[in-house]
């Protein structure tokens, strides 16, 4: 398999992270960390408050990177480094960011490294708030915020919980995850996908039999997440409607969650009028229990009958309006075979009226229901049809949504075999 460690929108990114003395300056280093496994080049610079919780040595150590501590650093071609820096950067994070910090920030002081560098930047700035629930919610600390997001600033947290005073509140800084999150977030928001809405369809729907059990299939929707989550990444807005995932809903996007086939299908035709790119990555359950006992039902002796009645065909329904609505502008399906690959996948491509059909064979090691990797082959409208190698789930993903972003565009499949 080709190894994909990084994350398409933080690859090659100039990410300056800026700590300041919190004592969540420790969780600073897991995002740098993070940050820089995913392939980001990051440029720590701290606060002389900072240090008194972390090292420098300890970001140096994990970015591989000089660490900002002093004003006046030389950058080493004759510049300052708080100047080269603001130059070059695609997006400056604060993580920590202290009452003090963000009150220099929206006042426009400049009396250390930080805050300077924040001053000279003309990138985008992401804050991940950290304090006493008292100082955050000063309404100067209030005020300032507000003024930086009018600014075009981007505030992640803070979140309620646990401070350091041992107290409980608002106050305690979004976890890294979730920052890494809204920073992949933040440096997409201008793709190739931005004003599109792309709604998903993941998961393996639950048909019930009784109130306590119900028919259902393996599929644990890492699949459609990776999908939201590249396109939230390429820029889109993006709904993920979904039944139970064994996976979380990915960061800023919105979730409907839903059990039965029938719920699916009235949230899709739902959003429908609103949808962009409708891509069918659930399972969806064909059949369902003609009947729902209203108790649990009893075991017998002897064997028991259970009725199953057909489900909706969402795609196939949606396939079927397209041309009077024309919504969605682009649609996607997926076709789990254990047999026959393309002539199935070829026969739901052109039922179902889909532009695209990832089909995978289920039954192959290494593809499919739960696994990280999926090796699918893509059929498109026009009879183009193009394998991929065994990739991981996220890489899918993004090479799908370069191709729904042509398809947005006008093109096919073009070059997308690389
Ligand atoms: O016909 P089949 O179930 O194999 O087609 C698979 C594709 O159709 C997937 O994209 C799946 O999400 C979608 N589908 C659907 N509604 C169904 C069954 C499948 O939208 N009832």
């Amino acid at each position: 398999m080709e190894s994909h460690p990084h994350v398409r929108v933080l690859r090659g990114k100039k990410i300056l992270l800026g700590v300041t003395g919190g004592i969540a300056a420790y969780k600073a280093v897991t995002v740098a960390s993070r940050l820089t496994q995913a392939g980001a080049l990051v440029d720590v610079l701290m606060t002389a408050a900072a240090q008194k919780f972390v090292t420098p040595l300890t970001f140096s150590a994990l970015t591989g990177r000089a660490v900002v501590t002093d004003l006046w650093s030389p950058a080493g071609n004759g510049q300052i480094m708080h100047v080269a820096l603001a130059r070059e950067t695609d997006l400056f994070v604060v993580a920590p960011a202290t009452a003090n910090t963000i009150a220099k920030l929206a006042l426009g002081l400049a009396d250390d490294p930080l805050s300077a560098t924040a001053l000279a930047s003309r990138g985008p700035l992401l804050l991940a708030p950290a304090m006493e629930t008292g100082m955050w919610l000063n309404p100067v600390t209030q005020q300032h915020v507000r003024e930086l997001i009018q600014r075009g600033m981007f505030v992640v947290g803070p979140m309620q919980g646990r401070l350091a005073s041992g107290a409980m509140g608002i106050g305690r800084m979004a976890e890294p995850p979730q920052i890494i999150e809204m920073t992949r977030k933040v440096l997409g928001r201008n793709g190739p996908l931005a004003g599109v809405h792309v709604v998903i369809t993941a998961g393996g729907t639950q048909e019930p039999l009784d109130p306590v059990r119900f028919v259902s299939n393996r599929s644990t929707g890492k699949m459609g997440v990776a999908l939201a989550t590249s396109a939230r990444d390429f820029g889109a807005e993006v709904t993920l409607i979904h039944s139970p995932l064994q996976v979380g809903v990915p960061f800023g996007v919105a979730s409907i969650p839903v059990g039965t086939a029938a719920e699916m299908h009235a949230a899709t035709f739902n959003l429908l009028p609103r949808t962009d790119v409708l891509i069918g990555a659930a399972a969806v359950a064909d059949y369902r229990p003609a009947t729902v006992a209203d108790q649990k039902i009893k075991k017998k002796s002897g064997s028991l009958e259970i009725e199953l009645v057909r489900n909706p065909d969402i795609l196939g329904q949606v396939g079927a309006q397209r041309q009077q609505s024309g919504h969605p502008k682009v649609m996607v399906g997926f076709a789990a075979e254990t047999e026959d690959l393309l002539a199935n996948a070829k026969a739901k491509l052109e039922s179902k009226r889909l532009d695209l059909i990832l089909v995978n064979d289920v039954s192959a090691p290494h593809s499919g229901f739960g696994t990280e990797t999926n090796q699918v082959t893509l059929l498109d409208k026009w009879g183009d049809v193009l394998p991929w190698p065994l990739l991981s789930k996220d890489e899918v993903a993004d090479r799908l949504m370069i191709w729904v972003a042509r398809r947005i565009q006008g093109k096919g499949l073009g070059d997308l075999g690389a």
